[in-house]
């Protein structure tokens, strides 16, 4: 683990697992800001859920709405696995008011030139992120890096493309030709963190309204997961491993590569094209693609993460 606590900007689309991201980032990194993104419901939700969650965690960091729709194609949702509110199935708390602004990708935008050395952690469609490197190329210099939840070998929305990168091709394209350090905590790796009924126990049995609002998401969660697929224990929990592959690097297995962005294909757009052939000529890597998580001990830093908050 880093001895200091990364400073990160979490831009997400609260989402089940985007919550769970909050929680572990507000425990072991220093959360700058939190920016969000229409993706897994609408930009309203997403911020209300955003600032649901940072109210229970007691988080001084602002949030900051951004993007309400892709860069250029119109605004998907994902109801059929979060609900209509984007965090079904818990009795959450008002919002204790608006977001700080409405200007997310502004705030990206001031906060790395005041303060270098941030990581960017998208676990939502790309938009915010590169909306703020096209205007302002100069943070590919000044960020540590980019974290993300998105793409994989395999596809959950269509057969090639993983749900964050397919809301928005153009933007993750932006974003994996951005040039600077990159990690990629893909569908491959997803699946293997699941929120099985044990695990969601360990959460359950924590004392606190926060333990109680993760345990009926995560049972809601699981539940879409279980009703839309064959033979899966419980909900893939993405988000989080894109935040603990900078604070528990040593949980995760990764490969350098080359991964390229797909934006023109009529069946395959959104899809993350990762070079794997075995040769010279293959481009030099752009990414560190996470290809194994020890899920039991990642498991461990959730719930740690959750106790953490609990009283
Ligand atoms: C991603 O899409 C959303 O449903 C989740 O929050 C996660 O970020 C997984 O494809
Ligand atoms: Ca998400």
């Amino acid at each position: 683990m880093p001895d200091q606590p990364l400073p990160i900007i979490l831009d997400c689309d609260p989402g089940h697992d985007d919550a769970i991201a909050i929680v572990v980032a507000a425990r072991h990194t220093d959360v700058v800001g939190i920016t969000t993104v229409a993706g897994n419901a609408p930009l309203s939700a997403t911020t209300r859920n955003a600032i649901i969650m940072r109210d229970l965690l007691g988080m001084s960091a602002p949030v900051h709405s951004g993007a309400d729709r892709p860069f250029i194609r119109p605004p998907r949702h994902a109801e059929y696995v979060h609900g209509k509110s984007g965090m079904d199935g818990a009795d959450l708390p008002e919002p204790s008011g608006p977001p700080a602004s409405t200007d997310a990708v502004g705030y990206i935008i001031e906060t790395c030139r005041a303060q270098e050395g941030i990581w960017l952690v998208p676990t939502g469609p790309l938009t915010n992120i590169a909306l703020a490197l096209r205007a302002a190329p100069d943070l590919a210099d000044r960020i540590a890096g980019i974290s993300l939840m998105g793409g994989g070998t395999f596809g959950n929305t269509t057969a090639a493309a993983e749900f964050n990168l397919w809301c928005d091709p153009e933007a993750a394209d932006v974003v994996f030709s951005y040039g600077g350090p990159l990690i990629m905590a893909g569908l491959d790796l997803t699946h293997q963190f699941q929120a099985l009924p044990p695990r969601i126990e360990m959460i359950r049995s924590l004392p606190g309204r926060l333990a109680d609002v993760l345990a009926g998401l995560l049972d809601f969660f699981s539940g879409t997961y279980r009703s839309r697929h064959h033979g899966i224990g419980g909900a893939a929990v993405h988000d989080p491993c894109a935040v603990m592959a900078l604070t528990h690097p040593d949980l995760f297995s990764r490969r350098p590569a080359h991964v390229e962005i797909e934006t023109q294909g009529h069946r395959t757009a959104g899809m993350t094209v990762i070079d794997q052939r075995d040769l010279k000529e293959v481009p030099e890597a752009n990414c560190d693609w996470l290809t194994h998580i020890q899920a039991d001990a990642a498991w461990d830093v959730v719930v740690e993460s959750v106790q953490h908050f609990s009283h």
